[in-house]
């Protein structure tokens, strides 16, 4: 054996070392040299036959190949022992594609409350907040509803458990606002109020016990009930950005005369008839009409010179319409398989 072997053989088996695969492997590599037979422990054993001088060179020689050997094999034993451990270390895979965190996004409601303003402004209108809890007399009184008039009936109210003189309510509809506003600001004016309110009735495809209602309110020196059906076409035109097919009904309210209600082909089902529009293919989408003189005076307006129209749009039936939601109460489910549509 020759200096230049064991030299060879070093690198021969360091480059095996390296490749082998797992610890099977390497301690195969380890028997075959430095195992009992082993090729390197032969030439260790061979060396007490060679003359003094060069089996103290080889025996230096083969001794510290051997020591690296065993100083790679214990290497390469542990890197694979951690590997498979029941830990494996921490590593971090920098290639992975981010994981981009949940946003919470806004509620069906909030965008068509957003987009309806949007519109409503271009046109010259005010965005106005009213209390949700309010009294008798703004809910009511001052909107033509005397008390004990059957009118009344027709808003199933909820009433608060005050201890004060004026009994409580949670507001019936967004009309109180029209008078609150009125009280402060001198016409011509517009002005639109956006808000929840509460009824306390049964519930189904497109009736809630609380819902969102856009009141809208106009006065000026000639506005007419034509100047409404104007104003109101071209919200709809562009609130769904496309034709749709609305129908003016005569009604009644006690704080509009004459009163409509305004209804709308029903876009769930093309008009075909559902349970939205109770298989009529048409629903009802607001009350509106010319403001009764009686409202004008309560919020002391000169009803000779100021008229005016009014309104009060359901914003959650204008979703459905827009979104074609077959039922009102997901709008409150908190399902988020609902909410994330949007
Ligand atoms: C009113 O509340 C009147 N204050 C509207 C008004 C304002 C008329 C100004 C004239 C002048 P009504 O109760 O019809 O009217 O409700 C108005 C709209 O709210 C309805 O057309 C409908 O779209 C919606 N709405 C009524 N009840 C419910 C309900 N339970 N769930 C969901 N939407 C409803």
């Amino acid at each position: 054996m020759t200096k230049i072997n064991l030299e060879n053989l070093k690198i021969e088996i360091e480059k095996r070392v390296k490749r082998a695969k797992d610890l099977k492997e390497l301690d195969e590599i380890f028997k075959k040299y430095l195992g009992k037979k082993g090729e390197i422990t032969q030439i260790l054993r061979s060396l007490k036959d060679l003359p003094e001088k060069e089996r103290k060179k080889r025996g230096e020689l083969a001794n510290q190949i051997k020591q690296d050997i065993e100083k790679t094999v214990r290497v390469g034993r542990e890197k694979f022992q951690s590997s498979s451990s029941k830990f494996p270390k921490e590593w971090l895979d920098v290639t992975v594609p981010g994981k981009k965190p949940a946003l919470g996004h806004l509620h069906p409601l909030t965008l068509i409350k957003r987009k309806t303003e949007e519109i409503f402004e271009a046109m010259g209108f005010s965005v106005i907040e009213g209390p949700e809890v309010e009294n008798e007399w703004y809910n009511f009184d001052a909107l033509n509803i005397p008390k004990d008039h059957p009118a009344r009936d027709v808003w199933d109210t909820l009433w608060l458990k005050e201890p004060q003189s004026q009994k409580l309510l949670l507001r019936t509809h967004t009309s109180p606002v029209q008078i609150r506003y009125m009280e402060k600001n001198n016409p011509p004016l517009r002005m639109i109020v956006p808000g929840r309110i509460f009824r306390h009735e049964a519930t189904d495809a497109s009736h809630e016990i609380n819902f969102y209602q856009l009141e809208g309110l106009m006065l000026g020196k000639d506005i007419s009930a034509a100047n409404f059906k104007a104003i109101i076409e071209e919200f709809f035109s562009r609130f769904f950005e496309k034709e749709v097919k609305i129908r003016l009904r005569p009604s009644f309210f006690p704080f509009t005369e004459p009163s409509f209600e305004v209804d709308i082909g029903c876009l769930v089902c093309k008009g075909r008839g559902c349970k939205v529009c109770a298989q009529t293919g048409w629903v009802e989408l607001m009350g509106a009409g010319m403001v009764h003189p009686n409202v004008l005076k309560a919020a002391g307006i000169n009803p000779k010179n100021w008229p005016g129209f009014a309104f009060g749009i359901g914003m959650d039936r204008l979703a459905m319409m827009k979104y074609k939601i077959n039922d009102i109460r997901l709008f409150y489910s908190g399902d988020l398989r609902f909410l994330e549509q949007f």
